[in-house]
């Protein structure tokens, strides 16, 4: 029987499969993000740090809707200082860690960025596309914004640096070519979609801060449009992300032109088992079809 390889070279990361969580899930503690990589992910993805600690949104920040849910934190976090002490745990174990970090200004996405970076973190997810933070959000739909913030921060680290795309713009191309322009390495697609959700009986908006952004099955189609947009544009790797539940969703966004991909919502209606699960049904399908390694089937939809 032929050996069927899951480990991915990722803009010069080696992991040992293409899985991650999506930012966001489960926070950043070293003991959570731990238990995402013993469960099978390939690295590990924190929750978006910013410079200082920052509290988010009131109650309610989270509402499930038919096929997924809808979150407005509002990027809370307990600072980068918190999780430095973090990291080195989870590097004295040999865990990749992608650091995912906004600013509110480009001087503060230069500054988190340079102190992860010195930090030790194996890789950057540039956070220009939350959609519930009005300066973050808008910043991922301006193309000439997110190529100037990405110039910046790429010029102050030494690690592989991934932009987080938005679906809530009328020309991703046009944002994931900014991106690789700015000297992004890869592009994380996608965030989350805008999305209200309307209580019947107080006939008010469900969530504090009325908007929230759409993650699950609900999103992955439009994900993958991203995704598919976005390879036909750029050479640079992709991080799938939107609405990934198991090993089927994987491959349509390999197919579709992503390198890697991550999990979020899944991780919390099915658990973290969600991971063993896309790796074996992954290895499965490269050895019925004929394939060993996951870079095989990348992008393969795009060829005719
Ligand atoms: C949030 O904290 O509101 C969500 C983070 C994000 O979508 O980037």
């Amino acid at each position: 029987m032929a050996e069927i390889r899951l480990a991915i070279e990722l803009a010069g990361l080696r992991l040992r499969n293409p899985t991650m969580n999506a930012a966001g899930v489960l926070g950043l503690t070293a003991g959570l993000l731990r238990r995402v990589y013993e469960e099978g992910a390939g690295a590990v993805v924190t929750k978006s740090l910013g410079l200082k600690p920052r509290m988010g949104h009131p109650n309610p920040t989270v509402v499930y809707v038919e096929a997924g849910l809808i979150n407005a934190m509002g990027l809370p976090n307990p600072g980068v200082e918190y999780f430095l002490g973090e990291l080195g745990r989870l590097k004295a174990e040999g865990i990749p860690v992608i650091a995912s970090f906004f600013g509110e200004t480009l001087e503060e996405f230069v500054e988190v960025a340079s102190r992860l970076s010195e930090g030790g973190v194996d890789a950057l997810e540039l956070n220009c596309s939350c959609p519930n933070v009005e300066g973050v959000g808008l910043l991922g739909s301006d193309p000439g914004a997110v190529e100037r913030v990405t110039e910046a921060v790429k010029g102050c680290v030494d690690v592989p640096l991934f932009v987080k795309l938005s679906p809530n713009v009328s020309d991703i191309a046009q944002v994931a070519r900014a991106a690789e322009q700015g000297g992004a390495d890869g592009l994380t697609a996608v965030n989350t979609l805008r999305a209200v959700a309307i209580d019947v009986e107080t006939r008010r908006p469900i969530l504090s801060n009325v908007t929230g952004g759409l993650s699950g099955p609900a999103l992955k189609p439009v994900a993958l449009r991203c995704v598919w947009e976005a390879a036909e544009e750029v050479e640079i790797p992709i991080i799938g992300c939107g609405g990934i539940s198991n090993w089927r969703d994987a491959v349509e966004y390999l197919l579709c032109g992503a390198s890697a991909i991550q999990v979020g919502t899944a991780v919390m209606s099915r658990g973290l088992g969600v991971f063993r699960e896309i790796d074996e049904g992954l290895r499965r399908y490269l050895e019925a079809n004929g394939f060993k390694e996951v870079s095989e089937i990348v992008g393969l939809a795009h060829k005719a």
